[in-house]
């Protein structure tokens, strides 16, 4: 199969529409990263994602919704908490999980009897979404245990071959992928994202508490509250380690480090004193700058042939949690402390 690298005109989105209408994979921008979508309620079409992913059935896919009325395709429980939730960040980078509707194809909730939800804000997938006129089931649109995709080009290194079109709608500005809030019994951040527990607890004026898989490995024989939690994510083919100090001790730490193909990834400010060659992520005080960095730096490791990565702590909280959570899965929970 050859894969059409479109730009995001009106005349393309419609192309893409109707391929999603008659069953087919497309790529989509978001702005979170790139979604490998299809028709949430289209089994088959749904079967292909994860084919093309090479991703585990046990991993349930988010549904992508351009209005609220579209809600009623996937649940019939629609709880206060979720009105409030969309009014303060619909269209935006959350993911809601609410009991699905028994029509809901097990593909899209590996028949957890759950389904995660979310609007997202990009235009394109808003548009698309819309002249479609289903939910888009879509999972990031990596090969699975990749790095996210936050560039169309990044999918088509990914992806070419195995789907018909990649929607080129620019890079993706928040750079991490959604937060994913259960809400039943109380709410939980399953996986940190661009929307932080803090604003959450604020929109809910509730308590909203963080899965332990979120910043720790699972127990052996846990069983995850999110299946994507258990499975190596977001990894450069380097071994990956995350250091946590000051820079002067990150820097010491490097100065003995030295070994060919040894990559440092560091923060924009740390870039005149690293002693090896480096990869950056945003700026040491600047979360955001990071989530919106990460996934290209780590793509950038892998361009640069790194057989070991050092990377910079990142801070654990507000945003800061979403991109440390990421970097912990891509250096598999390695962490020195200095
Ligand atoms: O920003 C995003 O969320 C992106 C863009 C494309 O929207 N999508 C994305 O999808 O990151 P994916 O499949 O790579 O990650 C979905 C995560 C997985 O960790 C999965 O286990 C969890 O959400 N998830 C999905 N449905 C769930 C459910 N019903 N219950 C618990 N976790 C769920
Ligand atoms: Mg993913």
């Amino acid at each position: 199969m050859q894969t059409q690298l479109l730009n995001a005109s009106p005349a393309s989105i419609s192309v893409a529409a109707k391929a999603l209408q008659q069953g087919a994979l497309v790529a989509i921008p978001t702005e979170t990263v790139y979604g490998l979508a299809a028709d949430a309620t289209n089994a088959k079409a749904v079967e292909n994602i994860f084919q093309a992913k090479g991703r585990p059935q046990d991993n349930p896919l988010i549904c992508h919704i351009s209005t609220l009325e579209m809600l009623s395709l996937l649940t019939d429980d629609v709880p206060a908490a979720l009105v409030r939730l969309a009014d303060a960040f619909w269209p935006g980078p959350l993911t809601v999980v609410v009991p699905c509707k028994s029509t809901v194809p097990t593909q899209v909730t590996a028949g957890l009897g759950t389904v995660g939800i979310r609007m997202p804000s990009h235009p394109v997938a808003l548009q698309i979404i819309q002249e479609a006129d289903v939910p888009l089931a879509a999972p990031s649109a990596n090969r699975s245990g990749s790095p996210s995709p936050t560039l169309a080009s990044h999918v088509m290194q990914d992806m070419q071959g195995k789907i018909p079109y990649v929607l080129d709608g620019g890079p993706c500005t928040v750079g991490v992928e959604s937060t994913v809030l259960s809400l039943s019994p109380a709410p939980v951040i399953l996986r940190p994202g661009y929307i932080t527990q803090v604003q959450l607890e604020k929109a809910l004026q509730q308590p909203v508490a963080i899965a332990a898989a979120v910043s720790a490995p699972l127990q052996k024989g846990a069983k995850a509250e999110s299946p994507g939690m258990k499975y190596r994510h977001y990894a450069p083919k380097a071994q990956v380690f995350i250091i946590e100090g000051s820079r002067e001790s990150y820097v010491h730490y490097l100065q003995q480090h030295t070994a060919p193909n040894t990559l440092a990834l560091c923060f924009e400010e740390d870039a005149p004193f690293i002693p090896v060659p480096f990869v950056t992520y945003g700026r040491q005080a600047d979360e955001a700058s990071q989530a919106a960095a990460l996934f290209t730096a780590l793509r950038q490791c892998d361009d640069a042939n790194a057989e070991i990565v050092y990377a910079r702590m990142p801070q654990k909280s507000g945003i800061g949690l979403a991109v440390y959570n990421r970097l912990l899965r891509a250096a598999t929970f390695r962490v020195i402390t200095l």
